[in-house]
C-alpha cells in the first residue's frame, strides 16, 4: 500500500487561497502516483474556522477520500487556537487563546471529520485521541500533541506535549496490537528534533531562541519509550514548515511541514510504501519517496518576472 504523507496545509478562504490550489494538486500528483491511503498530520485550517475544516471536507470529497480506509487525520495547533493574520489578531491573540475551550474545540475538529474515524480503536471512552487504525499492512496510531494555552509555558499556543491520560491510552492500544505482524507508524503534529536541529535552519540567534521556546513538544523522552517499547518504526509529523528525514532512539521521523507552505515554495509530500523492499535506514519495512512539484514555483516566477517588467516601463 501506499500512503500520502502531506502535513500543514494552513487552509484559508479568507487569507491563503493559492494554498487550496496547491493542495488539489498535491492530492492530484498524489493519486497519479499510486497513493492509496492520504495522511494529514495538523493544520489543517490556518485560523480553526469552520467554514475551513468544511472546505478541507469538500476537498476530499471532490476526490473521494472522505473515508476512513482512504484519509487518517490528526489535529494540529491552528486547528484549536488558530493564528494571527492581521496586526489586531496579534494583539487579540492571548485574549482568544485564554477564551477558547480547548476540549470542545478537538470535538468539533473530530465532528467534522467523523468519517476519517469510522471502525477506529479508541480504548474505553469517547475520545478520538489516541487511535488506531488498521490498514492492509500497517497499523496507524494517531495522537493529540497540542498543548493548552498558557501565558508562561505556552504563549503562542504553539507548543505541544502529549497529556498522561493520552500516554496511558497510547500504550494499552501498542499493548493490544502487540502480536500483530503489520507494521507500525505514529502521526502527530509537533516534531522531535533535537535542541541542535531545531535552530539549524533558522535566520538569527534571536529568532532561533523564540522559535525553540515556541514550537517545541514536551516530554520526548516518555514518548521515545513508548515508541520504542511499542514497536513504532516510523513516526509521520508537521508543524515546522520544512521537508525533513531524520532518525532518532532507531526511530525513522519524516516532517512533511513544507507540502503547502514553506521557504521553497515548492509543494512537497512523501510517498511511503508498505510492501517494497528497505532502503537501509531505521523504519526498514518501509520505502520512502519525496515526492514535489515544481511547476508551481515555476508559474510563480513567471508572474515575478512580469511584475518586474511591468514596473520597469512605468
Ligand atoms: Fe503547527
Amino acid at each position: 500500500m501506499k500512503i500520502a504523507h502531506i502535513s500543514d496545509l494552513h487552509l484559508s478562504g479568507s487569507y491563503k487561497r493559492k494554498n487550496i490550489s496547491a493542495l488539489k494538486r498535491v492530492i492530484k500528483h498524489a493519486l497519479e502516483n499510486g497513493a492509496d491511503h492520504f495522511v494529514f498530520t495538523g493544520d489543517i485550517a490556518d485560523n480553526a474556522e469552520e467554514n475551513d475544516f468544511l472546505l478541507f471536507r469538500k476537498i476530499l470529497e471532490r476526490f473521494n477520500l472522505l473515508s476512513s480506509d482512504k484519509t487518517s487525520i490528526v489535529i494540529g495547533n491552528h486547528d484549536i487556537f488558530g493564528g494571527a493574520q492581521t496586526a489586531e489578531d496579534v494583539v487579540n491573540f492571548p485574549y482568544r487563546c485564554l477564551k477558547t475551550n480547548y476540549a470542545e474545540k478537538v470535538k468539533l475538529f473530530t465532528s467534522f471529520f467523523k468519517e476519517l474515524f469510522v471502525d477506529t480503536v479508541r480504548p474505553g471512552t469517547n475520545e478520538f485521541f489516541p487511535y488506531a487504525k488498521e490498514l492492509r499492512n500497517t497499523v496507524l496510531f494517531g495522537v493529540n500533541s497540542i498543548d493548552r494555552y498558557s501565558r508562561i509555558k505556552n504563549p503562542f499556543a504553539s507548543n505541544g506535549r502529549v497529556s498522561r491520560e493520552q500516554k496511558e491510552k497510547l500504550t494499552l492500544l501498542l499493548e493490544q496490537f502487540k502480536s500483530t505482524t503489520k507494521k507500525k507508524i505514529l502521526m502527530i503534529h509537533h516534531h522531535f528534533y533535537k535542541k541542535k536541529d531545531e535552530t539549524a535552519t533558522s535566520e538569527s540567534a534571536l529568532w532561533d531562541k523564540i522559535e525553540s521556546y515556541t514550537m517545541k513538544l514536551r516530554g520526548k523522552k516518555k514518548l521515545f519509550k513508548i515508541f520504542q517499547e511499542g514497536g513504532i518504526e516510523l513516526v509521520l509529523h508537521g508543524h515546522s514548515h520544512e521537508i525533513r528525514d531524520y532518525q532518532r532512539k532507531g526511530i525513522r521521523f519524516l516532517n512533511a511541514g513544507a507540502s503547502i507552505e514553506g521557504k521553497t515554495k515548492i509543494p512537497s509530500y512523501f510517498i511511503i510504501d508498505d510492501e517494497s523492499l528497505h532502503d537501509g535506514k531505521a523504519g526498514k519495512s518501509f520505502s520512502v519517496e519525496l515526492k514535489s512539484i515544481p511547476g508551481i514555483k515555476e508559474a510563480a516566477f513567471i508572474r515575478q518576472q512580469k511584475e518586474f517588467v511591468l514596473v520597469v516601463e512605468s
